[in-house]
């Protein structure tokens, strides 16, 4: 690392950065200030620092300090990764600023632990762009900017990540190659605990926008993420091996899946997401690999999916070594104009001719409304390996976009249970 050759650029730049630094201390306590009312909903109780915003941003390192330089083509994730440790191992309040301006930057690592005082989480702001270099070959793994091993994290807005998929995407093969490498992820949270991510807005990532894993305790607020309806694999979220995450008020449009939970997701709460375009909101898919963890303890309420393919999808792998899905609830979710409102599918992915051993049970639908653009509004394809037991529909109604069609429900191998209105009617026969 070039820290050395570095230093006498930070000296000479000492003055101006003074003034510099003033003006972004008032700004971020404005932008810190603002956060904090608008954060007047009722927070959980019992949790740790991040229900509550620091209430000064501590001591600022801003990328600029540590020669960051906004408008170049070149990557500037040295800088950036330096700033980073500056404040990771500050023993005090830190706030790293990424200031207006838009930076360039190859895969940019932010790794913990850091020395941040329990209850102080380093705040992450990013008031401008991050643009990512437009060339798979710079990114060793499968991300392009990630968080490890940190515990206490907030990053906030109002900036954007841009992962330039446009230049990118022409690379991902999965159309044609089941086993094909993802593009990068823009922003990767591994082994983070007791992290905010509030009104940040991702653009065009080469592959999943976020993705958590081995992660806990995470709230993710009012974010935008935006790719077109074609772009390959561009998930708004991909959420894996982690539990207790909270996802609220968030915008999603997408090429793929809008929020996908994959497998080790436990005690997951997503409420007021609106997706569309894009492939809806899923859970799966399950069951492509050996050994995998279960998926338990999910709500999904107050959603709108606009245009998706699908609505609410769970997929399962055939073939598959057994595993669990279980106690889920979908609620009051709005279905503008959806292919597949409401569809569990145990044949996703490659044929093979043993059935899934994922086991779906305890699924809650109430209040789904809304129109659908296929005939077959709800469909339950279980394993005939595991069957799905005790699934509920209660208040259900769903009407065709175009009014000659009609609706209906199709079942196989499911347990279902109805209360109130079924639009459509339920399929007959209720089990297998
Ligand atoms: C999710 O919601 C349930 C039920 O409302 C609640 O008990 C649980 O604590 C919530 N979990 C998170 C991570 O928000
Ligand atoms: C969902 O909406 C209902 C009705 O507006 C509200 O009472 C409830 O608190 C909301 N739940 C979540 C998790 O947003």
């Amino acid at each position: 690392m070039a820290i050395s050759s570095k230093a006498s650029t930070r000296t000479s730049a000492f003055v101006p950065l003074v003034l510099c630094l003033a003006l972004l201390a008032c700004q971020i306590e404005g932008g810190l200030a603002k956060g904090h009312r608008r954060g007047g909903r009722p927070r959980l109780p019992g949790r740790g620092p991040v229900a509550r915003p620091a209430p000064n941003p501590g001591t600022i390192f801003n990328v600029l300090q540590f020669g960051a330089k906004p408008g170049s083509r070149l990557s500037q994730a040295q800088a950036f990764m330096k700033t980073w440790r500056a404040a990771c191992d500050f023993d005090g309040i830190a706030t790293v600023v990424v200031p207006p301006g838009v930076f360039t930057l190859a895969e940019t690592v932010f790794q913990g632990p850091c020395r941040n005082p329990p209850l102080s989480p380093i705040t992450f702001q990013i008031q401008g762009t991050m643009k990512a270099v437009a060339d798979p070959s710079e990114y060793s793994d499968k991300s392009w900017i990630s968080f490890e091993h940190v515990d206490g994290l907030v990053l906030t807005g109002p900036g954007t990540i841009d992962g330039s998929g446009p230049d990118v995407w022409k690379y991902n093969d999965c159309h044609t190659n089941s086993n094909c490498e993802l593009l990068p992820a823009s922003l990767y949270l591994n082994d983070v605990k007791n992290a905010k991510i509030r009104g940040v807005t991702s653009v065009n990532s080469m592959g999943f926008h976020m993705h958590v894993t081995n992660s806990a305790n995470i709230r993710i607020n009012g974010v935008h993420i935006f790719a077109p309806a074609d772009s390959p694999n561009t998930d708004g979220m991909h959420i894996s091996r982690s539990y207790a995450v909270r996802v609220s008020k968030a915008v999603i449009r997408t090429g793929d899946d809008c929020i996908s939970l994959g497998q080790g997701a436990t005690n997951i709460n997503v409420s007021r997401v609106t997706c569309g375009p894009g492939h809806g909101i899923s859970v799966g898919s399950l069951g492509k690999l050996p050994d995998e963890q279960d998926v338990t303890g999910v709500n999904v309420r107050n959603c709108t999916m606009a245009g998706t393919t699908n609505g609410i999808r769970i997929k399962t792998w055939p073939g598959s070594a057994p595993s669990k899905a279980t106690g889920m609830l979908f609620s009051n979710i709005v279905m503008d104009n959806v292919h597949f409102p409401i569809i569990i599918d145990q044949n996703y992915g490659t044929h093979s001719d043993k059935p899934s051993l994922v086991k779906i049970s305890d699924i809650t639908y109430e209040d789904i409304k809304g129109t659908a653009a296929s005939e077959v509004a709800v469909e339950l394809d279980c394993s005939p390996g595991a069957p799905c037991d005790n699934v509920k529909f209660t208040n259900i109604n769903l009407q065709p976009t175009i009014n000659t069609m009609r609706l209906s429900a199709t079942c196989a191998n499911a347990n279902v249970g109805y209360e109130g209105m079924q639009f459509p009617p339920p399929c007959l026969p209720p089990h297998p």
